[in-house]
């Protein structure tokens, strides 16, 4: 049988509760999810890779059709080589569209047998980023609610707490 597999790509500087609803809603739909940590350093991240990527094993760990891997260069071709058939991005808002929209047209312009396929953040976690995130926990305020308790005690240990 033809296995299902889908390819959740991001930055996931670091992880939080609103990427960890789209991995357990992709979950429902794919036989596999593979979070895919991009290795672009454009953004200048705050974790490096390595700790982005054991932060999301420890939270991912127990779900055996969860995988986490790295990837760098094109996206459609990282996706051809895990043999998946769909990309999953998060919509939150609006704001979001533009952006993705641009994304998964370009990458359907250079893979056409790649799908984009987006699922619409829950309600209660469409305002959080990671950035948000970085921004209230830099300033000591509470991400209790946000990310899980080991990004919360990452972030603890990156602003010297
Ligand atoms: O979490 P992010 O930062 O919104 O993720 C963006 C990401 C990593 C998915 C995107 O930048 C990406 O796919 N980069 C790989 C390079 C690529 O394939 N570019 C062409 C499509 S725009």
């Amino acid at each position: 049988m033809n296995r299902k597999i889908a390819v959740y790509p991001g930055s996931f500087d670091p992880i939080t509760f609103g990427h960890l609803d789209i991995i357990n809603r992709a979950l429902k739909i794919f036989d596999e999810v593979i979070i895919a940590v991009s290795r672009n350093e454009r953004k200048s991240p705050m974790f490096s890779v390595n700790e982005r990527v054991d932060l999301i094993k420890s939270v991912v760990g127990d779900i055996p059709r969860a995988k986490v891997d790295t990837f760098d260069g094109l996206l459609v071709d990282y996706v051809r080589t895990r043999k998946a058939q769909a990309i999953i991005r998060g919509l939150r808002a609006i704001s979001d569209f533009e952006y993705e929209l641009q994304m998964a047209q370009t990458n359907r312009s250079i893979s056409k047998d790649v799908e984009t396929v987006f699922l619409m953040t829950s309600v209660f976690y469409s305002f959080l980023s990671s950035s948000i995130v970085k921004e209230v926990s830099s300033m000591n305020g509470p991400v209790d609610g946000l990310v899980p308790l080991v990004v919360k005690k990452a972030l603890d240990a990156k602003f010297n707490r």
